[in-house]
């Protein structure tokens, strides 16, 4: 099927605020990908159903993220007028879809994926996997294909998922005719963003290691959080040669800052490879590599901390705009499936040839 529009989709699970990693990870791209112009249309959602395909006895903790992670898309520059932004339980044609879908996956292809197979050792699942975790693949596969992404921008733990994706839509297309979209990837382009770790150093940023900076954080917290951030824990004395290898601090400027920033906060320097050079050499303190840091994450975060603000003012009209997003997705997906349907001659009532056939065959 070759499409006709350039549609992007895209969406986070709702189990916890949003935090810089998810912000040059993701979303600083989704923003400047909705103001391109080149895209027909974008669709941002919250993957609650599959939140809840881990948390399942914890329906509020998911209830309570919906709001705050729609608040840290708005904040972001998300925007309603460019952007649809839906909640993915209220879509019932997504279930549909992936019923179906489950009959074009076997479960070994399923047992291969091995986003899913790390997840399942991290939640200690092995003795016994939730159905609805262990197929989360198709439903996502459902949720792009439903809406006929092109383009789905992730993070690279994700392939394996839009690899299902495509052979699902492939052996779909194979079947029933030429009906869905196989979607493409589109992985961050810094690899520095790939995975921004921790405050602590470590790997990724997570809530239960309490090593995240997120959206929401007051100025003072972050503040608070980089003065004690992990740095290079042989730097002891300013005049002792520093290393970056690992060292968070140059790991975040290098995913933050721009020259033009160096340049006005450390006018010893006209950019960052220069201050990178004095801190291996020896002689430049953590302290005022810190406090570059803490101006340019002021500068980037200010902007969506103010634009939270506004939205927090009004929280039912940020309800009103998930809302209205819906509709817009459950049209969408409408369309979709009555395609999907008549590709899969499950469509007997608008079949108006099956009918007159029917009869035929009884000659009346
Ligand atoms: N699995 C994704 C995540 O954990 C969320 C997600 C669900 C998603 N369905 C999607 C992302 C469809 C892109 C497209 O972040």
């Amino acid at each position: 099927m070759t499409p006709k529009e350039k549609i992007i989709l895209t969406g986070d699970r709702p189990t916890g605020r949003l935090h810089i990693g998810h912000y040059v990870g993701s979303l600083r791209r989704r923003v400047e990908l909705q103001n391109s112009g080149q895209f027909d249309k974008i669709f941002v959602f919250e993957a609650d159903a599959q939140a809840l395909t881990d948390n399942i006895e914890n329906p509020e903790k998911v209830r309570q993220n919906v709001i705050e992670v729609a608040l840290d898309y708005l904040a972001c520059g998300l925007d309603p007028q460019k952007s649809t932004l839906f909640i993915q339980s209220q879509i019932p044609e997504l279930c549909e879809l992936s019923f179906y879908f489950m009959d074009l996956v076997s479960v070994s292809r399923l047992q291969r994926n091995p986003t899913v197979k790390t997840e399942i050792q991290m939640r200690n699942f092995e003795a016994s996997i939730p159905v609805g975790f262990f197929t989360y693949p198709i439903s996502q596969a459902a949720d792009i294909a439903a809406f006929k992404a092109t383009t789905v921008p992730v993070g690279e733990d994700q392939e394996p998922m839009l690899e299902q994706c495509r052979e699902i839509v492939r052996r779909f297309n194979y079947i029933y005719g030429d009906t869905l979209v196989e979607p493409n990837i589109l992985l961050p382009e810094n690899s520095a963003c790939l995975r921004l770790p921790g405050t602590d150093g470590k790997a990724k940023m997570s809530k239960s290691l309490g090593n995240c900076i997120y959206l929401s954080d007051s100025a003072d917290e972050v503040c608070r959080k980089v003065k004690t951030m992990y740095t290079d824990p042989t730097h002891l004395q300013v005049s002792d040669p520093g290393h970056l290898e690992g060292n968070t601090v140059f790991t975040y400027l290098d995913a933050f800052s721009t020259d033009e920033q160096v340049k006005t906060y450390c006018p010893d320097y006209n950019n960052l490879a220069e201050m990178k050079e004095h801190y291996t050499r020896g002689g430049l303190g953590d302290m005022k590599c810190k406090k570059l840091l803490m101006s340019v994450l002021h500068d980037t975060l200010e902007p969506i901390r103010q634009r939270r603000a506004e939205y927090e003012k009004d929280i039912p009209a940020v309800y009103d705009i998930l809302k209205k997003g819906c509709e817009v997705a459950r049209e969408t997906a409408a369309a979709t499936m009555d395609e999907v349907r008549r590709a899969m001659k499950i469509n007997y009532f608008d079949d108006n040839a099956l009918i007159e056939e029917q009869s035929k065959r009884y000659g009346k």
